[in-house]
């Protein structure tokens, strides 16, 4: 039923599968005795974040936050709006931000920013996709799954208009859906 609207493929869940393991396990190695913070950006993290926290071997913490710079279309507003808060005290705790995509890296960048403000002792990023050629301005995360050319994908989290977060991987849609 979903499979009809998409064009291509660009990451099969067999990758995802291969991502979430290698980000999984490095991640435990270079946190075993910190307790991460897992800090998941709702709602695209989920999926990926499910995966990637069942691949740490090792005591960590989860938390969410809502955060938004896409209202419903494809193109990134540039404003991040925090519509539900983390919650609990980062304060001293080392931090890994789960996300299924980094494109402009507004988003994450302000997050980061807004959580040392806290206090946090340190604050990384752990994202399934990166798409580099789409960066507005200077961020690199420091754990990335693979890289993906400036194209607007869905699946695994990622939506358009909020549907297709269900999909089981990462594809781009065909034209003629985004002018249903
Ligand atoms: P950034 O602030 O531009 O880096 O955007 C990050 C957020 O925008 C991600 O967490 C996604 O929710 C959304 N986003 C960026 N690129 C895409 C895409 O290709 N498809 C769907 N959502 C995207």
């Amino acid at each position: 039923m979903l499979e009809k609207d998409i064009l291509k493929v660009l990451v099969t869940r067999e990758e995802i599968k291969q991502i979430a393991k290698k980000l999984g396990k490095q991640l435990a190695e270079d946190y075993k005795d910190k307790f991460p913070l897992v800090v998941g950006i709702l709602k695209g993290c989920v999926p990926f974040m499910g995966e990637l926290v069942s691949e740490m071997d090792i005591h960590l913490e989860m938390g969410f936050m809502d955060v938004s710079s896409y209202h419903g279309g494809i193109e990134s507003s540039g404003d991040v709006k925090i519509s539900k808060d983390l919650g609990l005290s980062v304060q001293d705790r080392h931090i890994i931000i789960a996300e299924d995509i980094v494109d402009t890296g507004r988003t994450i960048k302000t997050i980061k920013e807004l959580l040392l403000f806290r206090g946090a002792s340190s604050v990384v990023t752990a994202t399934m996709l990166d798409k580099p050629e789409g960066r507005v301005v200077d961020f690199h995360p420091e754990y990335i799954g693979t890289t993906i050319p400036k194209e607007f994908v869905v699946g695994f989290g990622l939506d358009y208009d909020e549907k297709y977060r269900n999909l089981p991987y990462v594809g781009v849609l065909k034209p003629e859906v985004y002018n249903k």
